[in-house]
């Protein structure tokens, strides 16, 4: 029989940011996201799954009106590293033709996520196409992507919670921690 790998307490996680600093980056991006898309509708696009915390959040703290799509994506499965081939699981719900785009991602390891989806939105022909993420993770970059907001840059840990997922948990913890597997 398949045995769950045991849940840690979430107390034993080493935070990374905890709820009120995340709370704040995420407002000054809101406010910057605001003052940068001031006269222009904007389409507000959240890459599943591990961008709905962050997605929420961020799209309460732009003071503008907007529309609210998601694209899942899947490429890392149960593991850790990327298999490099990213797969679209679930598709726009509506055309984002002559709309400003912002697209919502939680991290940007190797680049090849939102290298497909520049790829994939520019065939729709959207008027401006932005990428906001949560973390950058430049020093495992494979291929380059340019990155309009970014709320934190960080060094190469693997980190869980406030929407990032080791194995589909953890999701829901209110702040971000490290994952080690030798805990
Ligand atoms: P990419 O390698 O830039 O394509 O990153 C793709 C995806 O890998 C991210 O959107 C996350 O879903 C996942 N990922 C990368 N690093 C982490 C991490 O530290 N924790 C949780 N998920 C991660
Ligand atoms: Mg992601």
């Amino acid at each position: 029989m398949h045995a769950e790998p045991p849940m840690k307490p979430w107390v034993d996680l080493d935070k990374v940011y905890d709820a009120s600093t995340l709370a704040r980056r995420v407002s000054q991006l809101g406010r910057e996201i605001t003052a940068d898309f001031s006269a222009a509708p904007l389409t507000l696009i959240g890459v599943l799954k591990g961008s709905f915390v962050f997605y929420s959040d961020l799209a309460r703290a732009i003071d503008r009106p907007m529309r609210n799509d998601f694209i899942e994506l899947s490429s890392y499965g149960a593991e850790r590293e990327t298999s490099g081939a990213v797969r679209m699981t679930k598709a726009l719900g509506a055309s984002i033709e002559g709309e400003h785009v912002v697209v919502v991602e939680d991290v940007v390891d190797t680049g090849l996520s939102v290298r497909y989806l520049l790829d994939h939105f520019a065939g729709y022909r959207p008027k401006s196409l932005s990428i906001c993420t949560l973390l950058d993770k430049p020093s495992r970059r494979r291929v380059e992507v340019p990155l309009d907001y970014v709320g934190f840059t960080i060094p190469d840990i693997f980190v869980v919670g406030y929407g990032l997922d080791h194995a589909e948990r953890y999701r829901n913890l209110p702040f971000l921690g490290v994952y080690r597997e030798t805990d």
